[in-house]
């Protein structure tokens, strides 16, 4: 049967959601073995999978595990996703924004693998912080304090776990169809009633065109609409790394000083309008102008910021560290990368930088590797700004003199320069609903 299949796939037909079903089942039980999982995923990978097809592929993937329930949480629960970047610590200033302007956001994370990082890595930088509770306490924090971020468990969406394996070693990630049934199956199975999803375009990202970048934001709308949750999808730059600070403890410095309205502009754009479209899709505001509004207001007052807190506390962490960051994992060493040219910078390679950051201990290249929590790169100069030569690029940070090495070489080997200034661009690119595509600004 799983034979006829891969046949059948291999030669651009359009399966059943039967056939595509005894796929998920037979892979994630252990009845289908790898070789030929991987001959189907490679045959949907180069004819590709029609809407329906799509849909079946995530419905099954969703049948595979559990669904969350959260229905002890009494108001609309958003969940937001981002198809992964460099220095990206959005989830944990968007959760606090959009809790404290009335919006649920009960939040499962993963860590981070290669190049980017991930959000439960850098909570975990916290002293004492929880990032795995039962489902009575996760909803107990959620009603308290708005929104809570946890682990992602185990018995979510399993088929997706062991395709998305197989996927990575046979390369066949970079695939629309594929790609938004893996995301989609697990925030359907999160048990939201509405999905905020960060589609990044640029080097850090899987999406390297805009042309493409909107089709995988349609796919995942009209997955997510399809099963009743109300889905909006911002397309976002990710040319550049986000903020300065790319590590896990640092990424949560940059956070807290974001919560206090310290933040870099890019990034603290990129929170509002992140918190906003959450907002917006929870029905809170009438339009997306005005959620963002509603956001900014939530960010200056404060509130935001003591909606952090109190998720620190109540998840075991200590919350003194939004105010002494030497309570935070510290590496032991440190560098300044002085530049050797001059000028202008063009261009940023992010995934070379998030690689640098990876190979100075701050990202793991197999996920049983352990990670040095203090490791990162705080950056001085980001694309567009001038530098003489001999100004300090950015500061390295790692236990060991070896990394800092690979780092330095990393780094420099990312940086192009150029005589011209370049254009500012916004960071938001796009922002599309079910309803509408409005396009912000265009990359290069
Ligand atoms: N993230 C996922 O969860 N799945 C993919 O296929 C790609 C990114």
């Amino acid at each position: 049967m799983i034979r006829d299949i891969i046949a059948k796939k291999r030669d651009g037909k359009v399966l059943t959601s039967e056939e595509i079903g005894f796929f998920t089942r037979g892979y994630a039980d252990g009845f289908i073995p790898d070789y030929q999982a991987a001959a189907l995923l490679m045959a949907m990978y180069i004819n590709g999978l029609n809407d329906e097809e799509t849909g079946y592929l995530t419905e099954h993937m969703v049948r595979s595990g559990s669904t969350v329930n959260l229905s002890g949480i009494k108001g609309v629960k958003v969940d937001k996703h981002s198809t992964g970047g460099v220095g990206d610590k959005t989830t944990l200033v968007v959760a606090p924004i959009a809790a404290a302007s009335g919006v649920y956001v009960p939040k499962m994370s993963g860590r981070g693998l290669g190049h980017t990082g991930g959000t439960i890595d850098k909570l975990e930088s916290i002293p004492g912080f929880k990032t795995s509770l039962t489902q009575e306490e996760f909803i107990k924090v959620v009603k308290t304090v708005g929104f809570s971020i946890i682990g992602q468990t185990e018995n979510i969406a399993v088929a997706d776990k062991k395709i998305y394996a197989l996927r990575d070693v046979t390369a066949t990630v970079d695939s629309i169809p594929l790609i938004a049934s893996s995301i989609m199956s697990k925030k359907l199975a999160s048990g939201c009633d509405c999905i905020v999803l960060d589609v990044k375009l640029g080097s850090g990202a899987f999406m390297t065109d805009i042309k493409n970048a909107l089709k995988l934001a349609k796919t995942m709308i009209s997955i997510g609409e399809n099963a009743g949750k109300r889905t909006v999808c911002l397309v976002t730059d990710m040319d550049v790394p986000l903020g300065n600070h790319i590590g896990n403890a640092l990424e949560v410095m940059e956070a807290i000083e974001t919560l206090k309205g310290n933040g870099p502009k890019d990034f603290t754009e990129l929170c509002i309008h992140i918190s906003g479209a959450m907002i917006y899709a929870a029905g809170k505001a009438d339009n997306f102008d005005s959620a963002r509004e509603a956001a900014r207001k939530s960010l200056e007052s404060g509130i935001a910021l003591k909606r952090f807190r109190d998720f620190i506390y109540m998840q075991g962490g200590d919350p003194r560290v939004t105010e002494d960051y030497s309570l935070l994992p510290a590496a032991k060493k440190y560098r300044d990368v002085l530049s050797d040219g001059e000028g202008f910078i063009r261009r940023m390679d992010c995934k070379k930088i998030g690689v640098a950051s990876m190979e100075l201990g701050a990202g793991r290249k197999d996920l049983s590797d352990t990670i040095q929590l203090g490791a990162g790169i705080r950056l001085n100069k980001k694309t567009g700004d001038f530098v003489n030569k001999g100004e300090v690029l950015a500061v390295l940070y790692s236990d060991d003199e070896e990394k800092l090495d690979k780092g330095e070489a990393l780094l420099k080997e990312s940086i192009r320069f150029g005589s011209e200034p370049l254009p500012k661009r916004s960071i938001l690119i796009a922002a599309v609903d079910a309803e509408k595509t409005e396009m912000f600004s265009y990359p290069e």
